[in-house]
Formats: C-alpha cells, structure tokens, sequence
C-alpha cells in the first residue's frame, strides 16, 4: 500500500517515533507510536472507513476531533471513534459497513467498582476557556478537578497553526493556537490545586447533580462539585448540502 504520510510540515516538528504494526481488514499496516487510528490509516492512504446504515455512503474522517462519530471503525471488535482512539500494537481495525455489532457483555472488560469523589469545582473541558477558568480559581486557592475527553489539554487550541490576532496580554496575540494551549497547559501545572484527567468523558449529569466521568475507558466516578463549571467550547456548524458527509469534506 503506498505510504502518504507527512514528513515535513511548514509549522509543526515532526518528532521520530517507533513504528508499531496493526491490521485493517486483515492487511498488516505500520503506524507511529501514540497515534490515533484515523491518522495511521490516512498515512496508508485509506479514505474509507466504513458504509452508512442507511444509504450504504462511504464514511471516513468529518471533523477529526472526536464530535462526529463519522470515522467510527472497529478496534478489536468494539466501536470507536478513530479519530479518538491510539493505535495499539496488534490492534485489529475493520471497517464498519452499516450498524456494528456491540460486543458481548461478557466480552467487554468489567468496570471497576464505581466511587464517589467531592470536589469544590468540577471543570469539563480543558480547552482555552477551561485552563484559564481553573488557573484563575486556583490562584485563589480554590481546588479544581479539570476533565477532558482528550490526551492533552488544549481543546481546539492544539488545532490551530495560524498566530492569534488581538491583545497580547488577554489572548496571546502572535502566537500560535498550539503553543497556546501549550503556554496554558504548562501554567496549569505549575499554579498547583488543579487535578486534570485527560482521557475522560462526562456522561450525565445526574438530579443529584452528582456527574458521572468515564476515566480511561474503564473508570467510572460519580463527582459531586458544589461548583460545576461546563466549558466544553464551541463547534462549528456545517453547511448542509448532498455529499456533505462523504471522505474528502471537512467540517
Ligand atoms: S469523531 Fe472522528 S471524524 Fe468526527
């Protein structure tokens, strides 16, 4: 299969990685060490996940960032996201063509014994609005737990190559949308009292106001804030047209 992968970029380093080896419909492939499927598969010049249910339309990438469930694939028998999810070495990934069948109960890896965390400020989504809300509460010595379905903090920041316009001060105006979430990310380290989760999805927010956090994919927390704080950011909305699903459009 011929290789697409970037190996130089104007703006990004591109840092050597080990290579680990998957499959795909039973076709061995080389990915990059921590990369997401969807990217290995573009390097191998895939295109295609999968078939729609309704139409049979060929589905792949939408939005590359974990909202649209268009790249759905199979990894090892269970549905995911493969713009969400990290090639493991040995991983199986099939296509989807049509509904995919849900794993059997006894197949799914057990959840560990639920438990129940207070906090004084829950904090989901750990993009620019989320890290600057946590840094300022923590300056003021207040404990913040930041969640974030992502592997790094940043949100929509770590998609943005071009430089910030505006006020240097308020919004770092000449820097680029990466090393932003990177200037943020590091102060939300260093300013202390602020507990991140990466890799972890909020899933109800119960009447209890209790909010159920799905760690890691096997974890499961009910956290009890007496602050929530939802800072799950902004989407762009796509334009509706025939064919605006298919590989090759973005949104
Ligand atoms: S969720 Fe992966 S492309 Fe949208």
């Amino acid at each position: 299969m011929t290789e697409y992968r970037i190996r130089q970029h104007p703006i990004l380093p591109i840092e050597p990685r080990e290579e680990v080896e998957f499959h795909w419909n039973g076709h061995r492939l080389v990915a990059k060490q921590g990369e997401m499927i969807a990217s290995a598969l573009f390097a191998n010049g895939v295109r295609i996940f999968g078939h729609h249910p309704k139409d049979n339309a060929p589905q792949g990438i939408f939005c590359a960032n974990g909202q649209c469930a268009q790249c759905l694939v199979l990894a090892d028998g269970v549905p995911v996201k493969s713009c969400m999810t990290q090639v493991r070495p040995g991983m199986r990934v099939e296509s989807v063509d049509g509904l995919p069948e849900l794993p059997k109960v006894e197949e799914v890896s057990p959840l560990y014994e639920t438990r129940t965390i207070a906090v004084p400020v829950l904090i989901i989504g750990g993009g620019p609005a989320g890290m600057s809300a946590a840094v300022q509460l923590a300056k003021s010595g207040i404990k913040v737990l930041l969640v974030d379905d992502k592997t790094r903090l940043g949100g929509k920041l770590v998609l943005q190559t071009h430089r910030f316009f505006g006020s240097i001060d308020a919004v770092h105006a000449g820097t680029r949308g990466i090393d932003i979430a990177t200037l943020l990310e590091r102060e939300v380290h260093d300013v202390g009292n602020i507990d991140v989760w990466l890799n972890s999805t909020a899933l109800a927010v119960f009447s209890d106001q209790k909010i159920g956090i799905l760690r890691g994919g096997d974890t499961y927390t009910l956290v009890e804030p007496q602050v929530l704080l939802v800072a799950t950011g902004a989407r762009e909305k796509s334009l509706v047209f025939r064919g605006n699903t298919l590989p090759g459009v973005y949104g």
